[in-house]
This record gives structure tokens, sequence and C-alpha cells, in this order.
């Protein structure tokens, strides 16, 4: 369909330039044919400049690989389109939106409003489209030359929604490229979201500095709970940047100290996401699964088709180790809070993109009833919390209104809510610790310790 519609432009494009050289001659008031003037001097041929791009070896080659990406095959910009929430990281108008107004990632009471927004959403207007080429390289078709090519749509340093702009990742290695990734593959807020709270950010210096205090109780006031528990109280999937950074963990104090691995300064997302294509991974595909011959460069030791033990299989088996142990000691009286899904299959709804990284597949949400947002629980756990709130009398059954009942209640405190964010940013950020083994390997570890 893009194909026929270049070659329907272009051919427009060249009838039009034939017309122009049709000679128009002028017409005298007495009638008579007036001199010829002068040719004018030739315009550059667009076509020639279209063809910098759009030919086999740039733009089609990388559309062709563009289709192995899920920024292009994901349904996420189907399913969020509208929203003016969720499209800074979902949709291509939202995406610039944020960028072209440098759109705060603060929040603020508005008017007279007495509850706090998050500040970083778009306007009703800029909140649909898929991610396309033109997300990412902002000035394509501008001045129709080769180097539209080059401009990135932000490079700039990224304030992090999740902390409201307290804390800000930025990667300069590569000129800043990573960054543009890290925009959008950053966590979300966790907000004082109870009835009767001010709706803010929920006070993560607390749960680092105060890890025995009560987070959350069912048999407190229940106006002293800024959140409520729900099986979807979750650190947004987009954790690599975090991580990757080595930002915006809640850092509990512990025998390892807080440092980055060498990558988080010396390599770019591009550098391993956009490796030589092997495969269906590298280049625009964007997929660094599969593909050392992005490591190749660095790590002689691991080949083009191969990991080596040193640079992925021991790095990782400890991560892999330490995410089992933590979620092991997050327990309530003996049941998991962390939830099991060993669903894999994208037909059945609530696929665990994380499964197999965890031995008992946990997928980062919580393990608290819900029939109706987590259909598959009852699969997986072998028991789970009740569901924090009245069941919908609508959407949920009487037998599952029932069953809720009998189930035991989820109590927090706030080194539990602390190492939950901790489990999902790390189980979340995918690699098992290639992306910043050092930083990673501390969250996990001194949330472990300080659970007792
Ligand atoms: C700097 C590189 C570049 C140049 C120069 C360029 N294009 Fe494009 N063009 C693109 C890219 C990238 C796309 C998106 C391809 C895709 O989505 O698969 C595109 C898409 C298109 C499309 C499909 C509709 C659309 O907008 O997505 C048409 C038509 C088109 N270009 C025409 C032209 C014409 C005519 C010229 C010259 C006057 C030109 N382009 C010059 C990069 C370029
Ligand atoms: C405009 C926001 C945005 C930008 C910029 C962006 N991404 Fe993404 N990325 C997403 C979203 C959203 C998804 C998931 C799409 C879906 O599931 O529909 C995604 C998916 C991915 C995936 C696949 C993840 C999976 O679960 O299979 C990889 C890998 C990825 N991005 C890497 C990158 C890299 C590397 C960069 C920088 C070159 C980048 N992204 C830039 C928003 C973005
Ligand atoms: C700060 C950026 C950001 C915001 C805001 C955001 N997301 Fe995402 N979301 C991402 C990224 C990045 C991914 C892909 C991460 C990956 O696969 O590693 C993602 C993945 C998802 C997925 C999983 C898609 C899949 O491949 O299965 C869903 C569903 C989703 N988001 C829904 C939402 C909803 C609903 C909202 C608004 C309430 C929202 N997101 C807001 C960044 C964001
Ligand atoms: C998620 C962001 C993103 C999307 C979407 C994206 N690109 Fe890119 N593109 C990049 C980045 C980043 C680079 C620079 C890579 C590097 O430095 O290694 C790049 C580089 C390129 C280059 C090489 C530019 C140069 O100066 O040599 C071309 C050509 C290109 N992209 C075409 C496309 C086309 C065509 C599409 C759509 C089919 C597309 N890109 C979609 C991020 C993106
Ligand atoms: C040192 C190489 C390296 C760098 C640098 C790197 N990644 Fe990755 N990334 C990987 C590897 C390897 C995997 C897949 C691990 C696997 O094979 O299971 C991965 C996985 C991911 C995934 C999940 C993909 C999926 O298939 O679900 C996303 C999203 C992602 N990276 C984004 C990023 C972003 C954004 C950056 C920059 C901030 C980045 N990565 C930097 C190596 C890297
Ligand atoms: C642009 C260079 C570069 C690329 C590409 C790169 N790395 Fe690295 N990596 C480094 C440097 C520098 C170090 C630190 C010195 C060392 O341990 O060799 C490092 C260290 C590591 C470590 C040890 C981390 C620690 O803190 O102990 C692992 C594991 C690793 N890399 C895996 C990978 C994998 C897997 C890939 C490919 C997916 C990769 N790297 C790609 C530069 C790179």
């Amino acid at each position: 369909m893009r194909k026929l519609n270049l070659q329907f432009f272009l051919k427009g494009a060249m009838m039009l330039s034939a017309a122009s050289m049709i000679f128009l001659s002028g017409c005298a008031k007495d009638g008579s044919d007036g001199a010829n003037g002068t040719n004018g001097t030739n315009g550059v041929d667009a076509v020639a400049t279209c063809k910098l791009c759009h030919n086999p070896s740039v733009v089609d080659s990388m559309a062709v690989q563009f289709q192995l990406s899920k920024h292009e095959f994901g349904i996420a910009a189907e399913e969020e389109a509208g929203s003016t929430t969720c499209g800074p990281c979902h949709l291509h108008k939202s995406f610039i939106y944020v960028c072209k107004n440098n759109t705060p990632a603060t929040f603020a009471k508005l008017g007279t409003d007495t509850t706090f927004t998050n500040l970083y959403y778009v306007a009703n207007d800029a909140a649909y489209g898929k991610i396309t080429c033109f997300t990412c390289h902002s000035s394509l078709h501008t001045t129709y030359g080769y180097s539209d090519m080059s401009s990135l749509t932000t490079t700039a340093a990224v304030p992090m929604t999740m902390w409201a702009g307290t804390q800000t990742i930025n990667l300069t290695q590569d000129g800043g490229k990573s960054n543009l990734c890290v925009k959008c593959h950053q966590p979300r807020p966790f907000t004082k979201s109870n009835t009767g709270q001010d709706k803010n950010i929920i006070d993560y210096a607390s749960l680092k500095n105060n890890p025995t205090d009560t987070f959350y109780s069912p048999y407190r006031a229940n106006s002293l709970n800024v959140l409520r528990p729900s099986y979807r109280t979750h650190t947004h999937y987009g954790t690599v940047g975090a991580a990757f950074a080595g930002k915006g963990g809640i850092e509990f104090a512990g025998t390892l100290t807080y440092t980055s691995s060498k990558h988080t300064t010396d390599v770019s997302c591009q550098d391993c996401h956009m490796a030589p294509m092997t495969g269906k991974a590298g280049g625009h595909s964007f997929v660094a699964k599969g593909n050392f011959k992005s490591c190749t460069p660095c790590h002689p030791s691991v080949t083009s088709t191969s990991q080596d033990a040193a640079y992925w299989a021991t790095p990782r088996a400890e991560i892999k180790t330490l995410l089992n142990a933590l979620a092991a000691k997050l327990k309530v009286n003996g049941v998991e809070i962390m939830n099991r899904n060993g669903n894999t299959n994208e037909a059945v709804g609530g696929v665990n993109l994380w499964a197999g990284l965890t031995t008992n597949n946990y997928d980062g949400y919580l393990n608290i009833y819900d029939p109706v947002t987590n259909p598959l629980m009852d699969t997986y756990n072998t028991t789970s919390f009740q569901f924090i709130g009245t069941p919908s009398a609508t959407t949920w059954t009487a037998a599952q209104i029932a069953k809720n009942a009998t189930l035991p209640k989820l109590a927090l405190t706030n080194a539990q809510m602390g190492a939950i964010i901790n489990f999902q940013i790390c189980l979340r950020e995918y690699s098992l610790g290639i992306h910043n083994y050092k930083y990673v390997k501390a969250l996990l570890t001194n949330s472990i310790a300080i659970l007792p």
C-alpha cells in the first residue's frame, strides 16, 4: 500500500516537472506574440533527493527490518489510542508532543484542585498514532534532503516520571541516542491513590528510611493507607531505562553499594539493540535477544553466534537465583505476594512477558485475587490474597465473591513495598543483569537482606 502511494507520488512529481517544461509564451496587449522570456534556472530535482532515502538499501531495507519490531507489530498503540496519559510512550503524536513541549514529569495542583495531577500527559488531539519512522526521526520530509534522516526526536536528559522529575537519567555516550529510548522505556510513578489521599507520588524515601513501618494494613484506619494494593500495583513495563542507568530503585542500605557496570557509561542501547542483523535480531528490529554480534566488538570471547560463561551464563544465573530468593522472602503468613503466571500463549489473555526468567514464572504483578483482570490466577498460585475493596456485583460471579471472602488478607511493611518495586524493576529489565549487573545485584541483594 505504501509502496503504491509512493509510486503514485513520484509519478505525480515527474508529470508536474514535465508540464513546467512546456514553454508558455506571454501574450502582448495588441495580440501579437511578445518576445520570449529567458528560461528559468532548473529547480532541484526532487526525485533525485527522494532516491537518497527511497532506495533498496536505505528506507526500503529499514522498513523491512522494522516489521520485526514490536514498535511496529505490537498492539499497545491501538489499545491505548485516545489515552492522554498512556500516550507519551505508546502513541506517535503524544511522543512528539511531550518532546516538543518539554512536558514536565512533575505533579501539581491545578487551578482550585485539592489533589495533585501527574503533569506528564498530552492534549486530547495528540493521543493517537502507531510508532513509525517519523516518531524517532523527527525531521523526515522537511527539507527532503538526506540530512533529514539524522535528526532524532530527542537526545536530551530524561527526567524520570516515576520520581516526578526528582531523578534524571542522562546517558551521554554515543551522542545521547540512548536517551531517545529511555524517554519511553522508563518506569511510571506510584501515587497516593487511596480515597481521601492527595494523589501525589508516594514517598519512596520513607520506604527506604523507615523499613519496619507499616505501608498498608487492613487492620488500621483506611485513611492511614496511602494506596490500596491490587493485582495491578506494579512498576510499569519500561523498567530497562532505570535499571540500565542505575537509577530509580528503592536503595535500601545493605552490604552492597549502588554502583553501575561499565555498560551504563560506555555502551548505548543502539550498540546492542541495533547491531548488524543476525536472524530476526539487530538493525531496525531493535531486538538484542539472540544477537551476540553486538557483544563481539567489546567482548571477543563472545562470538557472533554464541555466548560465553563470564559475560552471559554466570551473571544471568546469579541474578535469576537472587530474583527467586527475593520472591521466596516476599510472603505474608506463608502466602506469596508475587503472582505466578506460566502463560506464554499470546492468544490467551494475560500473557507473561517475563515467563522463564524465574523458576516460578513470576510476572511482577501481585498475588491478589482478581477474577476480572487476572482470570488465570487460580491456575498458577496455590492461594492468593483477598481483593482489597468491594468486589463488583456486576463483573464478579456470586461464587467468586464467596471465594474472595475466604482468602487471607494482605498487609505490607515499607520494606516489603520497596522490595516489591525492586523485584519488578529487576524482573522486567528482562536481561537478568546484562543491562547493568552491578545495580540489579545490589538492589536484589539488599532487598533480600532487609526482609525478615
Ligand atoms: C531523509 C530520507 C527521506 C527523503 C529524502 C524522502 N523521504 Fe519519503 N519517506 C522517508 C521515510 C523514512 C518514510 C517512511 C517509510 C515507512 O514508513 O516505511 C517515507 C515515506 C514516504 C511516503 C509514504 C507516505 C508517508 O508519508 O509515509 C511517500 C509518498 C514519500 N515518502 C515520498 C517522498 C518523496 C516524493 C520524496 C522526495 C521529494 C521523499 N519522500 C524524500 C524518508 C525520506
Ligand atoms: C515512543 C516511545 C518509544 C521509543 C522512543 C522507543 N521505544 Fe521501544 N517500545 C516502546 C513500546 C510502547 C514498546 C511495546 C510496544 C507494544 O507492545 O505494542 C516497545 C518495545 C520495545 C522492544 C520489544 C520489547 C518486548 O517486550 O518484546 C524493544 C527491544 C525496544 N522497544 C527497544 C527500544 C530501543 C533500543 C529504543 C531506542 C532506539 C526504543 N525502544 C525506543 C516505546 C518506545
Ligand atoms: C513512561 C512511559 C510509559 C507510559 C506512560 C505507559 N507505558 Fe505502557 N509500556 C511502556 C513501555 C516502554 C512498554 C514496553 C516494555 C517492554 O516490553 O519491555 C510498555 C508496555 C505496555 C503494555 C504491554 C504490551 C505488550 O507487549 O504486551 C501494556 C498493555 C501497556 N504498556 C499499557 C499501558 C497503559 C494502559 C498505560 C497508561 C495507563 C501505559 N502503558 C503507559 C511505557 C509506558
Ligand atoms: C525507535 C526509534 C526509531 C524508529 C521507530 C526508527 N528509527 Fe531509524 N534510527 C534510529 C536510531 C537511534 C538511529 C541511529 C542508529 C545508530 O546510531 O546506530 C537510526 C538510524 C537510521 C538510519 C541511518 C541514518 C544515518 O544517518 O545513517 C536510517 C536510514 C533509518 N534509521 C531509517 C529508518 C526507517 C526507514 C524507519 C521506519 C521504517 C526508522 N528508521 C524507524 C531510531 C529509530
Ligand atoms: C550490553 C548490551 C545491551 C545494552 C547496552 C542494552 N541492552 Fe537491552 N537487552 C540486551 C539483551 C542481551 C537483551 C535480551 C536478553 C535475552 O536474550 O533474554 C535485552 C533486552 C531488552 C529489552 C526486552 C526485550 C524483549 O525481547 O523482551 C528491552 C525493552 C531492552 N533491552 C531495552 C534496552 C534499552 C532501552 C537500552 C538502553 C537504555 C538497552 N536495552 C541497552 C542487551 C543490551
Ligand atoms: C561498546 C562496548 C561493549 C559492548 C557492545 C558490550 N559490552 Fe559488556 N562490557 C563492556 C565493558 C567495557 C565492560 C567492563 C569490563 C569487562 O568486564 O570486560 C563490560 C562488562 C560486561 C559484563 C560484566 C558486568 C559487571 O559489572 O561485572 C557483562 C556480563 C557483559 N559486559 C555482557 C555483555 C553482553 C552479553 C554484551 C552483548 C549483548 C555486551 N556486554 C556488549 C563493554 C561492552
